[in-house]
C-alpha cells in the first residue's frame, strides 16, 4: 500500500499494481537454464555450458541460490553493501547481530564464492560500520589485495547519552591483482576556498594560487581522499529517496564507479537493495547486474532505472565534477 505523503515529499513508493507490472522484468538464475535480465524469454533454452548473460539485469533471488550459477570472469567492479553486524529488518527479513567472529564466518559463506565472477583486473568495494569493519578487514585480506579504507560522513544519526554519535561508515577498497583501473581525475572534488592565497602573475598582478574565481564564488579542485564529507544520505525531499532503511547516496556510488571502472564495464552488486548501484551505473554508461531477495526492493530498483532515462543527473555531481555538500 502506498502511504499518503506530503506534496514536497519525493520518496519513491510503489503501488501493488506497479509491483505486478514490474515483476516480470526481474530475472532469476536457475540450474542449467539461465534466464536473467529484462529480456526474459520463457522459451529460451541456454546450453548448460553457456554462461548466463548478466547485462543490465536485476535478479530477484537469494544470493546463496544465485552464487553457484553466476558466470565467471566477467565482472569489472563488485560493490557490496551487505547487512551490517546489527539487528535490522529489510522489509520483514531480519538480519541478527552476532559476535565479530560469527560475522566473519558469515562473510566467508558468500564472499569467496563471488570472487570467480571477477576479472583479474577487477576492484571490490565493501561497506560496513565500525562494528563490522574489523571482520571485513580480516576476511577481505584473506582473499584480495586491500588498498584502502574510505570513511564517509553520514550527517544523519541519533545522538547518544553515553557514547559518541555514530556519524561515519567505512568502505573497504580491494583489488584482485596489482593491475586495476583507477581514474583519480574523474573523482576530483570542487570545494569552496577558505584561504584564497594569491601569487604574482607574469604582469605583476595577483593571481589565484591553485583556485578559481567564478561568479558563484571561489573554488578549488581537490584530489579525492579516503575521507568523504560531501555526501548527503537520501532523505524525503530528494528524488532518489525510497523507504529502504539503508539506502546509499547515488553520489557515493558515482565516485566508486567513476574511479574504478570505465564506460561499458560490468558492475555487480549482490545485495542490491533499492538499486542505487544499478541506477548510478546506468547513469554513468556502465553495465549493471544486481541481486536482491526482496520483491519490493527489486521493483523499486526497476522504477528508479526507468526514471534514470528521463533524469540521468546525480545530485552533487555536475558537469563531470563532484561538488562539496551545499556548495552548489
Ligand atoms: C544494506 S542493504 C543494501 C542497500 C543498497 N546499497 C541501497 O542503496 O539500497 C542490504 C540488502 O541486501 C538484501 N539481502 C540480505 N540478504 C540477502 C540475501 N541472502 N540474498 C539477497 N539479498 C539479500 C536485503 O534485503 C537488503 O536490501
Amino acid at each position: 500500500m502506498v502511504k499518503q505523503q506530503a506534496q514536497r515529499n519525493r520518496t519513491l513508493r510503489l503501488t501493488e499494481a506497479e509491483i505486478a507490472q514490474l515483476q516480470p522484468q526481474l530475472g532469476r538464475l536457475v540450474e542449467a537454464v539461465a534466464r536473467p535480465g529484462v529480456e526474459i524469454d520463457s522459451e529460451m533454452d541456454t546450453a548448460p555450458e553457456q554462461q548466463p548473460n548478466l547485462n543490465n539485469c536485476i535478479l530477484h533471488q537469494d544470493l546463496f541460490a544465485a552464487l553457484p550459477l553466476l558466470p565467471q570472469g566477467v565482472v569489472d567492479l563488485l560493490f557490496i553493501d551487505p547487512p551490517y553486524n546489527l539487528t535490522k529488518s529489510f522489509n520483514g527479513q531480519c538480519f541478527r547481530e552476532r559476535s565479530p567472529s560469527e560475522y566473519a564466518d558469515w562473510l566467508n559463506t558468500w564472499l569467496p564464492q563471488l570472487l570467480p565472477t571477477l576479472k583479474s583486473t577487477a576492484s571490490v568495494y565493501v561497506c560496513g560500520d565500525w562494528r563490522s569493519s574489523g571482520a571485513l578487514q580480516q576476511v577481505l585480506a584473506q582473499h584480495l589485495f586491500l588498498r584502502n579504507r574510505i570513511t564517509w560522513e553520514r550527517e544523519k544519526g541519533r545522538g547518544a547519552q553515553r557514547n559518541w554519535k555514530n556519524c561515519s561508515e567505512d568502505i573497504w577498497f580491494c583489488t584482485v591483482s596489482n593491475q586495476y583501473t583507477f581514474n583519480p581525475e574523474a573523482v576530483r572534488l570542487k570545494r569552496r576556498v577558505q584561504a584564497p592565497y594569491r601569487t604574482a602573475g607574469a604582469s605583476g598582478d595577483r593571481q589565484p594560487k591553485d583556485w578559481m574565481e567564478t561568479l558563484q564564488g571561489n573554488f578549488r579542485l581537490t584530489s579525492a581522499s579516503n575521507l568523504w564529507t560531501d555526501l548527503t544520505v537520501p532523505f524525503w525531499s530528494m528524488p532518489e529517496n525510497t523507504d529502504h532503511p539503508t539506502q546509499k547516496p547515488e553520489k557515493l556510488l558515482a565516485k566508486v564507479i567513476l574511479a574504478s571502472s570505465n564506460p561499458g564495464d560490468l558492475v555487480l552488486d549482490p545485495f542490491l537493495g533499492s538499486g542505487t548501484t544499478a541506477v548510478a551505473a546506468k547513469k554513468l554508461g556502465r553495465r549493471f547486474a544486481g541481486i536482491e531477495q526482496d520483491l519490493m526492493y527489486c521493483c523499486l530498483a526497476l522504477k528508479r532505472l526507468q526514471f534514470a532515462d528521463q533524469n540521468p543527473g546525480i545530485q552533487g555531481y555536475v558537469d563531470g565534477i563532484f561538488w562539496d555538500r551545499n556548495a552548489l
